[in-house]
């Protein structure tokens, strides 16, 4: 059967951290809208254009173009054997646009995963993550460093860099938009009967056994 997931987590909560284990034991595509909205930034498309102004000062794009850039993502051939969304829905208007979707394409959701963090401690978190240049690995110069000081784990590379959006003043502004949306979402998922919460503030190996503690019992 397939797995359709959402990961859900206010910013630096872990999410795109987990996807990459979730990806790799279950074999999906992982959607990031984020990761997305960056893409088309730095290849200066069109979407990237219309992205740029709100990801900067992290204010959420407008829902029309994250709705239109998900929609087109599901229909491709790839999410059949399931899929897992990174950081969407994030509002009540995004949720509903993906339930739209999905029971257009007949691809139901099995289960929405909120990674749960105080955001007190999410500004520390996320002005340390540094990235690889080369692979896009995360890393962190608190919590999660390269095994050897400077290179990369995945791929090997020596480059790293920061994200224009965890500066510190984008980081206070996405945390307050992020923490608005998040009760409504919470509440909209533990309604339909889809939502399991998980303590996201345990060690990254910890809150991955109780991701897929979850997934396997799915
Ligand atoms: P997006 O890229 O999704 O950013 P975000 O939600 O702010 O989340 P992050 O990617 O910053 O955090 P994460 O939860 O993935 O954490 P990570 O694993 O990296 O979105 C960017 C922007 O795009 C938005 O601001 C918005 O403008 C736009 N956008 C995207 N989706 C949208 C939507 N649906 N609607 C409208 N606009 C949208 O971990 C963070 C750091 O912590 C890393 O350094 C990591 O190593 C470390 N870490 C991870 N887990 C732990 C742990 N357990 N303990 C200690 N450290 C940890
Ligand atoms: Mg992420
Ligand atoms: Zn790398």
């Amino acid at each position: 059967m397939a797995l359709n997931l959402i990961l859900m987590g206010l910013p630096g909560a872990g999410k795109g951290t987990q996807a990459e284990f979730i990806v790799d034991k279950y074999h999906m595509p992982h959607i990031s809208t984020g990761d997305m909205f960056r893409a088309a930034i730095s290849n200066g498309t069109p979407l990237g254009l219309k992205a740029k102004s709100f990801t900067d000062k992290g204010n959420l794009v407008p829902d029309e173009v994250t709705n239109g850039i998900v929609k087109q993502r599901l229909a491709q051939k790839d999410t059949e054997p399931g899929f897992l969304l990174d950081g969407y829905p994030r509002t009540l208007d995004q949720a509903d646009a993906l339930a739209d979707m999905t029971e257009q394409l007949h691809k139901p959701l099995s289960a929405v995963i909120n990674i749960d963090v105080d955001p007190k401690i999410l500004t520390k978190r996320l002005t340390a993550r540094f990235i690889c240049k080369n692979c896009g690995a995360t890393y962190n110069k608190l919590y999660h460093m390269p095994k050897v000081d400077g290179t990369c784990d995945v791929c090997g590379h020596h480059e790293f860099y920061q994200r224009d959006d965890d500066k510190p003043e984008a980081v206070q502004n996405r945390l307050k938009v992020n923490v608005k949306m998040n009760t409504p979402l919470i509440s909209y998922y533990k309604d339909r009967d889809l939502l399991f919460n998980v303590n996201g503030d345990q060690d990254i190996d910890k809150v991955w056994q109780d991701v897929d503690k979850i997934l396997s019992s799915l």
